[in-house]
């Protein structure tokens, strides 16, 4: 027994030791955190209940039989961030350079269909080379095994990816199906073929940085959330982020009620909105100064920045906020904005959170490349997620609403639980100039006419009255009394039960 005792002990030091302190100096070196110490940080003190230290490879070839490290290049198990469960897996880059084998996959699926057996989320911090590459085929079936499980897992539980090291090849289709990726600027990146195949085969001179670093994702590609300066800031950003997220579908997000009270009124908000039409402002203002502490998570902070999305609370209750930008594009639906907010949209859907929508978007953007780029797919996937969305549903106008854009934007037609609308707005077919250049083409040269024609056009549809006739508009609204407003509407909503007729699953417009 005693003996038992000292073995066990032993292969425990050399699991912590994982590639022993040559390679866990070379990657503190780099800036980076082993994977133990990322979990230490990510999870309560003292909760990690590690799973299958003692698992190791099966490959015999390339003098692998005797290369072997318990633990196999990754660290599963579970573990609680403020006091809630959350399942994690994190790659240890210092063991084969964290390499994917095929028994590094089990351990990854056992943890994944564990969190779906008690419904919770998955948290995989991943620093990977990619396939072993002694195991071959091995290792490709280790990563579609993962993949099933990452598809199986959507809409059921959270799935959340940081990448804090190399993710290459198909090795990035795990994170990319999984609901967010955040990135560590400067020492993670993500490529389905890295610079020197993309130098053969294009002739294009790329450095690893700029074809698939953090900056490069957050703000070209769209493939990541966020960006966060070093380990450490990203750990601490995802336990913050982890306290909107319910653990499962079946349940709802957690309740953390602060200081601030559901009857604030914010006054200066009343003169948010320029006289001036054509005058942007930052909607950012309105949605801080709406939500529970001014204390917004955004999503996709630098992508398609026309658009904004990002979790807050209103009542201490989570609610994700899709809202308009009129400082980028006017505001403008474009492809990207429109497939950001449509996906976060259909997470919010999946994962019982009311969206609230502040809107003041003067249309689609035209143009050939938009055109071409396929805006009428794309952005009817916007129309779809609003449409098919169940959860409580609360929109808020603060001034332009033209067109298409109109309808898409959590409109009352497509199942607004609640439509409010700021005095400022104007809900109509376009801008009173494009729409008087239409109608009343044959005056076009006489200026003096067209104005007139102008100014009776915006003193007929350049408001929120003739919405609200028709009852697409519940009240109009002073916008100091938003936050009261939108929080009375989400009291009011809060056990809403509305189902979408069965099917197997809908067809949005990919
Ligand atoms: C086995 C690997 C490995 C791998 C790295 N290592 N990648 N071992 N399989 N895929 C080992 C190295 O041999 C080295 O071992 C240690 O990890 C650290 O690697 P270094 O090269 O010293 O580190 P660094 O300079 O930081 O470079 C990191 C790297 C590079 C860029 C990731 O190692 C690299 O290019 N690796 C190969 C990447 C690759 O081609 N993977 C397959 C992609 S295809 P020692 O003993 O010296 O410490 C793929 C398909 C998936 O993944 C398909 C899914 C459908």
């Amino acid at each position: 027994m005693h003996d038992i005792i000292k073995q066990l002990e032993a292969k425990r030091e050399q699991a912590r030791l994982g590639g022993g302190q040559k390679r866990i100096n070379a990657q503190h070196g780099k800036g980076k955190l082993t994977a133990r110490e990322r979990i230490e940080l990510l999870l309560d003190e003292g909760s990690f209940e590690e799973w299958d230290m003692f698992v190791e490879h099966r490959c015999t070839d390339f003098g692998m039989a005797n290369e072997s490290v318990p633990g196999d290049g990754v660290v599963t198990g579970y573990g609680m961030i403020n006091g809630r469960l959350t399942f994690v897996y994190s790659q240890d880059f210092t063991v084969f350079g964290g390499s994917l084998s095929e028994a590094h996959a089990e351990k990854i699926c056992k943890v994944m269909d564990q969190a779906m057996k008690v419904g919770a989320p998955v948290i995989g911090l991943n620093d990977s080379g990619g396939a072993r590459i002694q195991e071959g085929v091995a290792s490709l079936g280790g990563y579609a095994e993962i993949f099933q499980r990452n598809v199986s897992a959507s809409g059921v539980i959270p799935q959340i990816s940081l990448i804090m090291g190399p993710s290459a090849g198909g090795a990035v289709y795990s994170p990319a199906l999984t609901d967010f990726i955040f990135m560590v600027k400067d020492s993670s990146y993500m490529f389905v073929t890295g610079p020197e195949v993309v130098k053969t085969v294009t002739h294009e001179e790329v450095t690893a940085e700029e074809l698939g670093g953090a900056i490069t994702h957050s703000t070209k590609s769209g493939v990541c959330d966020r960006a966060f300066e070093n380990d450490v800031e990203a750990i601490l950003m995802l336990r913050r982020f982890f306290n909107y997220l319910p653990l499962s579908n079946k349940e709802k997000p957690p309740v953390r009620k602060g200081a601030d009270t559901a009857e604030r009124l914010d006054y200066s908000l009343d003169t948010l909105v320029p006289d001036n039409a054509n005058k942007p402002y930052d909607m950012h203002e309105l949605i801080v100064k709406t939500v529970d502490d001014g204390d917004f998570f955004e999503i996709q902070p630098d992508y398609a920045k026309n658009i904004i999305i990002g979790f807050a609370r209103i009542e201490g209750q989570t609610v994700g906020i899709v809202a308009n930008q009129p400082l980028v594009l006017a505001g403008c639906l474009d492809i990207k904005s429109s497939i950001k907010a449509a996906r976060f949209v259909r997470f919010c859907d999946a994962f019982n959170i009311p969206v609230v929508t502040f809107v003041d978007v003067p249309g689609f953007m035209p143009g050939t490349s938009q055109e071409y780029g396929g805006i009428i797919k794309h952005g009817a996937k916007l129309l779809y997620a609003y449409a098919e969305c169940t959860v409580p549903k609360i929109t808020v106008i603060t001034r332009k609403a033209y067109g298409g854009a109109y309808d898409v934007m959590a409109s009352k037609h497509l199942r607004g639980d609640v439509n409010f609308a700021w005095p400022s707005a104007e809900i109509a077919v376009m801008g009173p100039k494009g729409a008087v250049e239409i109608i009343f083409r044959e005056e076009k040269g006489d200026p003096a006419k067209l104005a007139e024609r102008e100014a009776e056009y915006k003193a007929k549809f350049a408001n929120p009255f003739v919405a609200g006739r028709r009852g697409y508009i519940d009240d109009v609204i002073m916008p100091h009394e938003t936050r009261k407003r939108v929080a009375r509407s989400l009291a009011m909503l809060k056990d809403k039960d509305i189902e979408n007729p069965w099917r197997k699953h809908g067809n949005i417009p990919l």
